[in-house]
């Protein structure tokens, strides 16, 4: 339990206890006070009290704000380091985006390494993000009027037992199909006029190839009025259980450029401890039946899933590479509420999950990987973190987009957040669409004419269900 006298510091310093197993159980008190460009940070913990001075000069009262929020984090930080006796890979940073932090301070400083090792991060995580940011160039754009589109298909063949997306077995919800194909009809014919300039199509999930070829065909129809420029095209395709070479012709017909073959491990004990109903066995099989098409392939592995040794991970990490596919996702994982793996699953050592993690990188680099979009959420397996990876210009457009946020995004579908960039004023709005099923398709008409406001409009006009956020 953790209570300032600033009270609007509370939740982000709530952010860094939970950083450190074992400090919420802590009584800690703070009190923070800015003199000139002194920013003073004082903790008390049952007798003993604990003080902490910063320096640094703010120019206007936001970055004010920012700053007071930085020193306090930090300071907070420093105190459970010293506590616990224990450094964390990301220091007292807790933001979901470090390449965002790193790009805004080159803005101000032309780097951001200072900045970075002042906060607490490993040289390593350092290095990362630099390789991160090079890896982007030429790619990275932030520009009005570009834009990304999602389209969520939120159906699964089973729920894998660490995932917390809004997606249903199939079986639970094949009755609203045929709906659902309808609206998503409807929001992509809305969708045509307000796009400008589009830079790539993300159709996601859930699990797009649990559709039949048909539904699928349907789906691929409606986007094709938008594409026309043929940029970057992914789908999901997912679990290797639903692939078929008449889903596979499809999407290579419909001009689609990149595929998604998750593995999540590559070790039949994980595959049916975490509820996948498929083996390593149909993984190979789905690389085969894939080879021949002209995609490339992205393959998801997750560290820290349920009992996996070390040995284990490496395997799954030998085996992504051995099979070669221009990106590899390396997740960590995350547990959060919708996860029937929550309850279950004991606390992965940190010690083990660094290991996998440290594996990964030397492994994917050696063999000529390079890392292009990196993220963290919050309740994630020792506050590390999850790396795309990818061939020398492969990197996928559409995950640095959204990593970034430096593009509209205009997603459709149950559940899909779409954003619009404001780059002058420096914000991004957002609309999130409902999230089950049911709700989203009888609110059809509103969320088209919600949509279409805030897209149709240069200055954003959204009322209610939609949340504003300044850019970090
Ligand atoms: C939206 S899911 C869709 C993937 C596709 N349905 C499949 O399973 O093959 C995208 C990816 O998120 C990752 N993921 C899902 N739940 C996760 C969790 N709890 N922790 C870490 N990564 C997770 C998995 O690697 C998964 O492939
Ligand atoms: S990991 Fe993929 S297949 Fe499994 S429940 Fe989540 S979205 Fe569905």
């Amino acid at each position: 339990m953790l209570t300032s006298s600033c009270k609007w510091l509370e939740p982000e310093l709530m952010d860094v206890v939970r950083l450190f197993e074992g400090a919420e159980a802590l009584e800690i008190g703070h009190d923070t006070e800015v003199t000139g460009t002194a920013y003073e940070n004082k903790f008390r913990l049952g007798v003993h009290e604990y003080g902490y001075r910063d320096f640094d000069l703010a120019r206007t009262p936001l970055e004010q704000k920012s700053l007071i929020k930085r020193y306090a984090k930090l300071s907070l930080y420093r105190l459970l380091t010293e506590i616990f006796h224990k450094t964390l890979p990301w220091g007292s940073l807790t933001g979901i985006r470090p390449t965002r932090l790193a790009y805004g301070q080159i803005e101000k400083t032309g780097e951001f390494g200072e900045l970075f090792r002042t906060l607490g991060v490993s040289e390593e995580n350092t290095a990362l993000v630099g390789r991160v940011i090079e890896e982007q160039r030429g790619l990275y754009e932030k520009k009005e009027g570009n834009c990304d589109l999602f389209v969520s298909l939120p159906f699964c063949p089973t729920k894998c037992a660490y995932c917390s997306f809004i997606t249903a077995p199939i079986a639970a919800t094949e009755q609203f199909v045929p709906a659902y194909l309808e609206a998503l009809g409807r929001e992509l014919e809305t969708a045509g006029p307000l796009i400008k300039n589009l830079r790539s199509v993300y159709i996601g999930g859930g699990t797009p190839f649990v559709l039949g070829v048909k539904e699928l065909e349907r789906v691929l129809k409606a986007v094709s009025p938008l594409r026309k420029n043929g940029c970057e095209y992914t789908v999901e395709a997912g679990r290797p259980d639903t692939f078929t070479a008449q889903k596979l012709d499809l999407c290579r017909d419909f001009g689609v450029t990149r595929i998604c073959i998750n593995a999540q491990s590559f070790s039949d004990k994980t595959l049916a401890a975490i509820g996948r109903r498929h083996t390593a066995e149909d993984l190979y099989r789905a690389f085969e039946m894939a080879a021949p098409y002209p995609f490339d392939v992205n393959c998801d592995l997750i560290a820290g899933l349920t009992g996996e040794s070390l040995g284990e991970f490496q395997w799954s990490v030998d085996e992504a590479i051995r099979l070669s596919p221009a990106n590899i996702t390396v997740h960590t994982l995350c547990l959060k509420k919708g996860a029937k793996l929550k309850e279950e699953t004991a606390r992965l050592g940190d010690g083990l999950l660094a290991d996998m993690i440290a594996y990964s990188r030397e492994k994917l680099t050696a063999a000529g990987y390079e890392p292009y979009y990196l993220y963290r959420q919050k309740y994630m397996a020792g506050a590390h973190e999850n790396v795309g990876w990818t061939k020398k210009g492969k990197a996928c457009v559409y995950n640095v987009d959204v990593m970034e946020e430096t593009c509209d995004n205009l997603a459709v579908g149950a559940n899909a957040i779409s954003k619009k960039l404001f780059a002058e004023e420096a914000r991004i709005e957002r609309y999130g669409s409902p999230k089950d099923i049911p709700t989203y398709l009888n609110k059809i008409d509103t969320i088209l004419e919600e949509k279409n406001k805030l897209f149709g409009s240069s200055r954003g006009s959204l009322e209610g269900e939609p949340t504003r956020r300044p850019l970090a």
